[in-house]
């Protein structure tokens, strides 16, 4: 098994598919389950980052897979979903994590070009890979956590799209909980602050600099007044996922250092 820090193991015999889990919030949630015994499907469109988040994970003596697929393609989430039923009898967790973030005011139309690929994949994509993979959790019972944001609870000038299918992830999750319940599937949702990942650097001319600038950053609307690192947010998320949550569900647990409003700085 993978070497641990944190000393929990409550994950062992089982597999979870962590949607996204190449790059920031998912590949520290697939360390992190990984770590504590699982054997984790990172299901991604990025196969070199996916392949890098697999490879560490063995180097470290977990157990990982890499399953391709797009999100915003039918046909790809159809094939991931067979794909995983041909390598696994059951799947336990599943971390709808994979989004994009794309910018654009009402007024000036600009966000006109963001709808679609957004609502595919961060929406859409996630209904319909949960919708594949049901029959999978529904063998030996699994747990659900959905990736929304603070941001679907503010409601942010020039983001409405994210925004609102972020506060639409929150309504989702309670149906799927009530749906779901019968097949002894919990599903929650984790409401995330401002996280330091390649969200938020990986497209910078500098992306090493603005890392470290986003570490250092002060948020006056926060009351831990920082960012936080994406393993604050694994930490969350396979808490939810483990028996320790076992009469959560439903629920959207707020991982946000405190906050209450936009202003930075
Ligand atoms: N970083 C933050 O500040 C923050 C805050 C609140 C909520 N969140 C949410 O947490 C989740 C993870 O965010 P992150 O910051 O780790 O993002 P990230 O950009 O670091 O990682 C996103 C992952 O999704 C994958 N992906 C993108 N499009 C895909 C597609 N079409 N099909 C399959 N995979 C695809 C990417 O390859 C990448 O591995 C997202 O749902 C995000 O909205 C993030």
């Amino acid at each position: 098994m993978q070497t641990n820090p944190w000393g929990t193991i409550r994950f062992t015999d089982k597999v979870a598919l962590i949607t996204g889990g190449a790059s920031g919030i998912g590949r520290a949630t697939a360390n992190r389950l990984a770590a504590e015994g699982a054997h984790v499907i990172i299901a991604d469109n990025n196969a070199e980052m996916a392949r890098t988040t697999v490879a560490k994970i063995e180097e470290t003596g977990g157990k990982a897979t890499y399953i391709e697929v797009d999100l915003a393609d039918d046909e790809s989430v159809t094939a991931a979903a067979q794909t995983v039923a041909e390598k696994f009898s059951a799947l336990h967790v599943l971390v709808n994590n994979a989004a994009i973030l794309r910018s654009g005011k009402i007024e000036d139309g600009a966000w006109i070009p963001n709808w679609e690929p957004e609502t595919a994949i961060g929406l859409r994509g996630w209904v319909l890979i949960t919708q594949h993979l049901l029959p999978l959790m529904k063998k030996e019972g699994a747990a659900i956590v959905n990736l929304s944001s603070e941001g679907g609870f503010l409601g942010r000038p020039g983001q409405w799209i994210y925004d609102a299918i972020k506060a639409g992830l929150v309504s989702l999750t309670k149906t799927m909980a009530q749906e779901f319940v019968e097949y002894g599937i919990r599903v929650n949702a984790i409401a995330p602050g401002w996280i330091v990942t390649e969200m938020h650097f990986g497209k910078a001319t500098d992306p090493d600099a603005q890392k470290k600038a986003l570490e250092e950053l002060t948020i006056s609307s926060c009351i831990m007044k920082r960012l936080a690192k994406p393993e604050e947010v694994a930490a969350a998320i396979a808490f939810l996922l483990s028996d320790d949550a076992s009469y959560i569900t439903g629920q959207t647990l707020h991982v946000d250092g405190g906050r209450w409003g936009m202003s930075v700085g």
